[in-house]
């Protein structure tokens, strides 16, 4: 994973801020503003990593793809952002408190036009139909989570619908990508969007693990705020059939509160903690990897497809 990630992550350095041309000031201040702060860049590491693994050494016209894929990640972020209200993202303030709401939403906008102008140009017809499918299920998927903020009675299946369409999907492209640049063969474009959606779904169940448990320092972005935000997420999910009446009456106060006090969020937490949420959650994100893992049996056994386990794997251990 690491040699994976130090490789892939400098090339994709030379080519970020490259394709986001555009003649208004603005786009391009907010654009460099969030695109500078870094990220992990994993969405334009997994499209090269898949053309890699499928021997493609020549990957020219495919960076244009890869940090297409990342500009529709940071238009998600852009928008994210607003809609959550946040104050901080990779360890600064955010592009929202930066400019306001109004110049990040039209950036955001902007974002995901020019990498689906990208993709008209440097893909082809059948990436352009995968990849919009993707930004309209995103789309779906923040607003299902918009809708069911403060409802107790969220269902797993509609959490993991959440799950697939705000963060899942956007991985299964990039894969996808990857993958249909360097083979026409339709099962294993397939099997490249299945590893992305399952180890997308583990990433987001990691996210909302950290949510609970992380150091807010190393995550860049403020810890509690899905409960903050009246969001219930897997580690309580997965817990709300042990509550006692009382337990499941208070919680249900606090996702309601608009303004929790820091001390019932420590009891929310504690509570997840002693019902055993946070490693139901860590399991759950475990067997998603396996699976994901399981997808790759297709592909050509070299450095990259090791390098793809690799990163599965990395996804449920990661702290930040
Ligand atoms: C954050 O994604 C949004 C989620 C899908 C949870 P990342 O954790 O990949 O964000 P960066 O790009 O590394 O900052
Ligand atoms: C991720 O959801 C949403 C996107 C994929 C844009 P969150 O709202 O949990 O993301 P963070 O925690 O703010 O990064
Ligand atoms: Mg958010
Ligand atoms: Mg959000
Ligand atoms: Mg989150």
């Amino acid at each position: 994973m690491e040699s994976l990630k130090v490789e892939l992550y400098e090339e994709i350095k030379k080519y970020i801020f490259r394709y986001l041309d555009s003649e208004v000031e603005f786009i391009l201040k907010v654009g460099n503003y969030i695109l500078e702060s870094g990220g992990k860049r994993l969405r334009p590491i997994l499209v090269l990593a898949f053309a890699k693994a499928l021997g493609k050494e020549n990957t020219e016209n495919l960076y244009p793809l890869a940090v297409a894929l990342e500009y529709i990640h940071t238009a998600s972020l852009l928008h994210d952002d607003v809609v959550d209200g946040a104050d901080t993202r990779r360890g600064k303030a955010s592009a929202n408190r930066v400019f306001g709401n109004e110049t990040v939403v039209l950036t955001g906008d902007y974002m995901y036009a020019n990498a689906l102008y990208l993709f008209s140009i440097y893909g082809d017809i059948d990436m352009i139909r995968n990849v919009s499918d993707t930004v309209k299920k995103m789309a779906e998927g923040q607003l299902l989570e918009l809708k069911r903020i403060g409802d107790v009675d969220l269902s797993e299946e509609d959490y993991f619908k959440i799950l697939m369409g705000k963060t899942a999907v956007l991985f299964g492209s990039c894969c996808y990508v990857g993958t249909a640049f360097a083979t026409d063969k339709k099962s294993l474009r397939e099997s490249a969007y299945n590893y992305g959606v399952k180890i997308g779904l583990a990433f987001q169940l990691i996210d909302d693990l950290l949510d609970y448990t992380a150091d807010e320092k190393k995550l860049g972005k403020p810890t509690c705020n899905d409960l903050r935000e009246g969001k219930i997420t897997y580690p309580l999910l997965s817990i709300m059939n042990d509550l006692t009446n009382e337990e499941r009456e208070f919680i249900k106060k606090v996702i309601r509160d608009l303004t929790p006090s820091k001390e019932d969020i420590e009891k929310v937490k504690l509570i997840v903690e002693e019902k055993r949420g946070t490693e139901k959650t860590l399991e759950k994100a475990k067997e998603l990897v396996m699976e994901a893992i399981k997808e790759l049996e297709k592909f050509p056994n070299n450095k990259y497809s090791k390098d793809l386990e690799k990163l599965a794997k990395y996804i449920v251990e990661r702290d930040f």
